[in-house]
């Protein structure tokens, strides 16, 4: 039984405010999330640097267990504990004893007793990694690498560093992101983030169906139109629509879909001229974006994605050494 109340963000922070674990951007404070983006900004030019370019203790194990698909999540954590120096080790889950029926928290409590130090996770269940937090917070660093349609922290960070390398400041910002809101851990993490930075506006588009039943943050608003939800816009995302995550997919009208959503050449011409066009991945090219805008010049998808191996570096080096510090 989750109780909502460990889900606070106090909860992943040391007794001196400093961040602990990372379960949620949200209400994390802005001074944090820029300590991050400072950090992963200087990783960016890792290519220019040596191999290994912290020698973190190697005896300091990072585990990834991923019980959900994953492609960028996951081989950024790797190759970012990697470049730090630590010992990685990608736990397989369909061939664990999760399948004879043991609880996460009996997998982990295993994992701990043989000396992992960090667990990086992804799991469908809302509120795994804040309960995490709590059984075995003192002993080990959790990591979200995304906890169903509710959170995707490291994604949120991501998407704020390609904006903050692409814009001037988020304060004069209009970012508009366009999908499945409902049933996007994407969404609610960089509309956390983004609504801490300080943007000037936060839209939201989508049908109805896909429509959240409340708001994601208090600037957010929601459009159902497309051309409104655009005009003007600086920033522009796309999203996949999750078919994994709904009961019954029957009623979803694709082709009505496509007509009236899909991020295509014609409908940025509302956008601003120099906007950006962000996707978290994986892409259902020609579906919710159009194929060659996604490879076109106002395209950062691909730099997301290098993004994302920065932003877990300056994640994995800050929180180890806030834990070894404690
Ligand atoms: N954006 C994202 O989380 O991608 P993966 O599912 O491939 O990790």
């Amino acid at each position: 039984m989750l109780s909502d109340s460990i889900n606070e963000s106090s909860k992943q922070l040391t007794k001196d405010g400093k961040l602990r674990h990372l379960v949620s951007l949200e209400n994390l404070d802005k001074n944090i999330l820029m300590r991050l983006l400072f950090e992963a900004q200087e990783y960016t030019q890792f290519k220019k640097l040596p191999d290994r370019i912290i020698n973190h203790n190697q005896e300091h194990t990072i585990a990834n267990l991923f019980f959900e698909p994953s492609t960028r999540t996951r081989a950024s954590f790797e190759i970012a504990a990697n470049r730090l120096g630590f010992n990685v080790i990608n736990f397989d889950i369909e061939n664990s004893s999760g399948k004879k029926g043991e609880t996460i928290l009996d997998t982990v409590m295993t994992l701990k007793s043989m000396g992992v130090d960090t667990l990086v996770i992804r799991h469908k269940e809302a509120g795994i990694h804040a309960q995490l937090v709590q059984d075995i917070g003192d002993e080990c660093i959790i990591i979200n690498a995304g906890e169903g349609h509710i959170s995707h922290p490291t994604q949120g960070l991501l998407d704020l560093l390609t904006i903050q390398q692409e814009k001037e400041a988020f304060e004069d910002l209009t970012v508009t992101i366009v999908g499945d809101i409902a049933h996007s851990r994407v969404a609610r993490s960089a509309a956390q983030g983004l609504t801490t930075m300080g943007v000037k506006e936060l839209r939201l588009v989508s049908p109805k169906e896909f429509m959240p039943s409340k708001k994601l943050t208090s600037i957010s608003k929601h459009f159902t139109n497309l051309d409104e939800g655009l005009k003007n816009a600086d920033v522009v995302m796309a999203l996949r629509i999750q078919h994994e995550r709904m009961e019954d997919t029957n009623n979803i009208n694709l082709d009505n879909y496509i007509k009236n959503y899909r991020i295509t050449h014609k409908a940025m011409r509302i956008a601003k001229p120099d906007a950006i066009i962000m996707h978290p991945g994986p892409m259902n090219r020609n579906i919710e974006i159009e194929s060659s805008l996604a490879d076109g010049e106002q395209s950062v998808i691909l730099r997301q994605v290098a993004n994302g191996v920065a932003v877990r570096m300056a994640l994995l080096n800050q929180l180890t050494k806030n834990h070894e510090a404690q």
